[in-house]
């Protein structure tokens, strides 16, 4: 049995291209693993498929409506499932996680309608079980994503304008100064070719987190 795999968050606001760069990053990491793949890439998100993961998306999706500090719960509640269900078991075989969002989307998107403390109070069980060991932030600015999104997507979300995404990325800002002493967090350009974007990335990856062991 490897030893358990790595666990690589990816964060930003909508629009901002974090699921392409995860996608790259699960190739590269498939890629490298040896033949044998002891280790596999599993790719996750949040919210995820449980009970509390599906009203989740009834929420963001404005099909759902709750107080906020149900909603904040909730987003919660579902990475309680998610850990449990999908993520501590896949590390557990030694396979490497790729996580689309996780507590640090709760801090920036349900503050500061909910205080951080709170917030913080909500997470931690998730935060006590599992940090990860790199959170990738793909830094787009609101106006940009905002762009992308109108262009790609006919329904509109809870957060969908360009001051509320402002808003949220300030949040994500202060989570991350917030706790920068116990979260590794990688604050990457998004803005210009993806694949560029991806091997900047690559580069600081190898270089603080990935060992041979890794690519058992
Ligand atoms: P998103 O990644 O946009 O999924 P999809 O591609 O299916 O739209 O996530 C859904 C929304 O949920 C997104 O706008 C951010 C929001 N969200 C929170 O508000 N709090 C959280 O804790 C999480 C994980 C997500």
């Amino acid at each position: 049995m490897p030893n358990s795999g790595k666990f690589i968050v990816f964060e930003g606001l909508d629009g901002c291209g974090k699921t392409t760069q995860l996608e790259f990053l699960r190739e590269r990491l498939a890629s490298m693993c040896r033949p044998a793949r002891v280790r596999k890439v599993f790719i996750t998100r949040e919210p995820s498929d449980s009970v509390p993961g599906l009203i989740c998306r009834g929420i963001s999706k404005k099909t759902i409506f709750v107080n906020r500090e149900t909603e904040a719960l909730l987003f919660a509640a579902d990475r309680c499932e998610h850990l449990q269900n999908e993520v501590l078991p896949q590390l557990g075989r030694g396979n490497h996680v790729l996580c689309d969002r996780y507590y640090f989307s709760n801090f920036a998107y349900q503050s500061p309608e909910t205080p951080m403390d709170t917030l913080l109070q909500y997470n931690a069980a998730p935060m006590e079980l599992l940090r990860a060991d790199m959170t990738i932030f793909i830094d787009v600015p609101p106006e940009e994503c905002e762009r992308r999104r109108a262009a790609e997507r006919a329904t509109e979300e809870k957060w969908d304008n360009v001051e509320r995404a402002k808003g949220i990325r300030e949040q994500y800002m202060a989570a991350f100064e917030r706790l920068r002493e116990t979260e590794t967090v990688l604050v990457v350009n998004g803005m210009g070719d993806p694949k560029d974007i991806f091997e900047s990335c690559w580069v600081k990856l190898n270089r603080m987190l990935l060992s041979e062991e890794d690519y058992r």
